[in-house]
C-alpha cells in the first residue's frame, strides 16, 4: 500500500474518542480521511489539525455555498488547516467557484472540488425548483461549470463517473461516495457500486464510510480494497 491510496474513509463519528479509536489502528499509507459537517461542528479545527499532524491527507467536506467573498474566505481558512482537499457546491455558480479558486493560489493549496447534484436529490427536487432537466443532465451542467471555473474535480455518484470521465478528460478528479463491497450492507445508500467498478468507470478516489468504520477489522477491509483497486 502506498501514499497513493484511492480510498477516503468518511469519519462519520460524533466524538473525537470514536475517531481516534479508528485512526490509531490505521496508517496514512492505507487511506485518506474525510471530515464532514457533523464531526467538524462537534470537534472543530483542532481535530482536523490533529489528523493532519498524524500525516493523514484530510478531505474537509464542508461543501461551502454562499456569496463569493464569504466562500473565498472560508476556503482560505480551510487551507490554513493544512488539509489536502476541500469542496464547495457547484450550485453556488461560476463566480463563487472562481472566487474560491483565486483564494487558493499558493503552491501548498488544497485540491478544490465542487459537489454537483447531491445523490439524495432527484427529479422531484429539480421539478420543485422549476429546473427542466433530468438529474444526469444537471450533473453534467454543474460539472461543466466546475470545470470552467478551474475546479480540480467534482464529487459525484460512481454511476456518473464514466460520462464525466469521457467529457472532462483524465486530469479532472472524480470523487465518488456510495461504494459498497459485494458482501457489505447497503445501509441507506440507494445506488451502490463496488470499489473495482467505480475505479474502472473512472473514479479517482472512493469515499467509503460504514463498510470500513463499522468493520470488525478495518485494516483488513482497507487492505482488501486497496489490493482490489491497485
Ligand atoms: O457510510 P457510507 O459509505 O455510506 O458514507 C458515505 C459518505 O459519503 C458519507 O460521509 C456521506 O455523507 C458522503 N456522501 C454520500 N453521498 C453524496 C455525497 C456525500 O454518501 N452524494
Amino acid at each position: 500500500m502506498s501514499k497513493q491510496s484511492k480510498i477516503i474513509v468518511a469519519l462519520d463519528f460524533s466524538t473525537e474518542h470514536d475517531v481516534m479509536e479508528l485512526v490509531d489502528r490505521i496508517e496514512p499509507s492505507m487511506c485518506r480521511l474525510k471530515v464532514g459537517k457533523e464531526l467538524f461542528t462537534r470537534c472543530g479545527p483542532a481535530l482536523v489539525k490533529k489528523l493532519v499532524d498524524k500525516k493523514f491527507d484530510v478531505f474537509l467536506d464542508l461543501k461551502f455555498h454562499d456569496i463569493p467573498n464569504t466562500v473565498a474566505k472560508a476556503c482560505s481558512a480551510a487551507a490554513d488547516l493544512g488539509v489536502w482537499m476541500i469542496n464547495v457546491h457547484a450550485l453556488g455558480g461560476e463566480k463563487m467557484m472562481s472566487a474560491a479558486r483565486q483564494a487558493l493560489s499558493d503552491d501548498n493549496a488544497p485540491l478544490l472540488l465542487a459537489v454537483t447534484w447531491l445523490t439524495s436529490s432527484g427529479q422531484s427536487e429539480l421539478d420543485a425548483l422549476g429546473i427542466k432537466a433530468e438529474p444526469q443532465e444537471m450533473v453534467s451542467r454543474l460539472a461543466k461549470m466546475a470545470y470552467n471555473s478551474g475546479m480540480s474535480g467534482v464529487v459525484c455518484s460512481a454511476q456518473e463517473a464514466s460520462v464525466l470521465r469521457r467529457d472532462f478528460g483524465e486530469e479532472f478528479l472524480l470523487v465518488t461516495p456510495g461504494i459498497r463491497l459485494l458482501d457489505s450492507k447497503q445501509d441507506d445508500q440507494c445506488r451502490v457500486v463496488t470499489p473495482k467498478k467505480a475505479i474502472e468507470d473512472g473514479a479517482s478516489y472512493l469515499v467509503i464510510g460504514r463498510p470500513i468504520t463499522q468493520a470488525e477489522d478495518p485494516c483488513k477491509v482497507l487492505r482488501t480494497i486497496n489490493q482490489d483497486i491497485c
